[in-house]
């Protein structure tokens, strides 16, 4: 057999392989991460919720059958001890070579404080399917499916992009909603929004599932703009092929430190304008997140003497299925669920 074919079949079978029992197993593993974070919901340690949450998200991707690799994780090796960049995951055993970016858990002050809209977040996808963000901000911009993505402009003046989402919506630019990361840095951005006459959704954390919300009339928000985690970014980016929606980003530097860093993952041109596409390539992701504290996608983890009830959602590029997934767990059936 030539190399050639060999490579054919393995990425065929790799295709093949990420199907709806990997979905189902992908559930585990953010329902094991949101289950562990759950515990600590509201104590004031976002550091412990997150430790938690790491140690169940590895252990259970540690059971899928995939040769694994981290490509957005916790950060680079030597700042994280566990699921940093380049850190091999899955049992192996010849499963399919997969590409993975998490966030084990997405809102780690909001966790802390017992806020809306933290997750346990991850998404996979075949070798070299995400970009390589490092991590770092990036400025995003975000609309849900029913909007001509063509419209998105990260320089046009923001006024500008707004009038053309209240034509596409058929409506006026008084009744859109902006979600918008209440940040000092977003100052400027926030003003012109509202002199704009549009609504605004400011919020505390939480811009992958605030992106993700563009794509469901149900939350309201029509955009999401402003500047958040590079890594928050590729996940968003995911679920968006999943659901429809689309979204630009652009990598930003506060030193060179961080434009080094972004090197280093092999990035040229650091003012490139990612598409959603650059982001996370279409053909054959996967995008999974459990809800840890109540939000606008999901519930959050309720928890009862001996077992605790989880949502998740579940979406395939490849079939556009989105599934979600109510989960009710025994605490005491379930040995590694005992230790969470
Ligand atoms: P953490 O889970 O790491 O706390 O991130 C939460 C988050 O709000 C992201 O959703 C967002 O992309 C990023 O932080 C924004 O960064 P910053 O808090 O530095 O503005």
């Amino acid at each position: 057999m030539t190399q050639a074919r060999a490579d054919n079949m393995t990425q065929d079978t790799n295709v093949e392989l990420m199907d709806r029992n990997l979905a189902m197993e992908v559930a585990r593993v953010t329902e094991a991460a949101a289950l562990a974070a759950s515990r600590l919901v509201g104590r004031g340690d976002k550091m412990a919720a997150d430790q938690v949450a790491v140690d169940a998200m590895r252990s259970a991707l540690n059971t899928l059958h995939i040769q694994g690799r981290v490509v957005i994780g916790e950060g680079e090796r030597d700042e994280a001890p566990m699921l940093y960049i380049g850190e091999e995951v899955g049992a192996g055993n010849g499963g399919p070579r997969i590409d993975i970016a998490l966030d084990p858990l997405e809102g780690t002050d909001i966790t802390a404080a017992g806020g809306p809209n933290a997750l346990a977040v991850i998404a996979l996808t075949d070798e070299g399917g995400f970009l390589n963000a490092p991590d770092v901000y990036m400025d995003k911009i975000a609309v849900g499916p029913s909007i001509d993505p063509n419209i998105l402009d990260l320089d046009a003046p923001i006024a500008d992009v707004l009038a053309q989402v209240a034509k596409e919506k058929g409506g006026s630019i008084n009744e859109l909603m902006v979600c918008i990361l209440d940040r000092p840095r977003h100052e400027q951005l926030i003003a012109d929004v509202r002199a704009s006459g549009a609504r605004i959704n400011l919020i505390g954390d939480g811009d992958v599932s605030a992106i993700i919300a563009t794509t469901d009339p149900d939350t309201g928000i029509d955009l999401y703009v402003g500047s958040g985690g590079a890594p928050e970014g590729v996940l968003a980016a995911a679920a968006l092929q999943c659901i429809g929606g689309s979204m630009l980003g652009r990598l930003t530097f506060r030193n060179d430190d961080e434009r080094a860093r972004a090197e280093r993952w092999g990035i040229t041109d650091l003012n490139k304008i990612y598409t959603t596409d650059d982001l996370a390539k279409g053909d054959n992701v996967m995008f999974a997140a459990t809800g840890v504290t109540d939000g606008s996608m999901l519930r959050g983890v309720r928890r009862y003497p001996g077992g605790a009830k989880t949502s998740t959602i579940v979406m395939r590029s490849k079939s556009g299925t989105v599934r979600r997934i109510e989960a009710t767990h025994n605490l005491n059936r379930k040995n590694w669920l005992k230790s969470i």
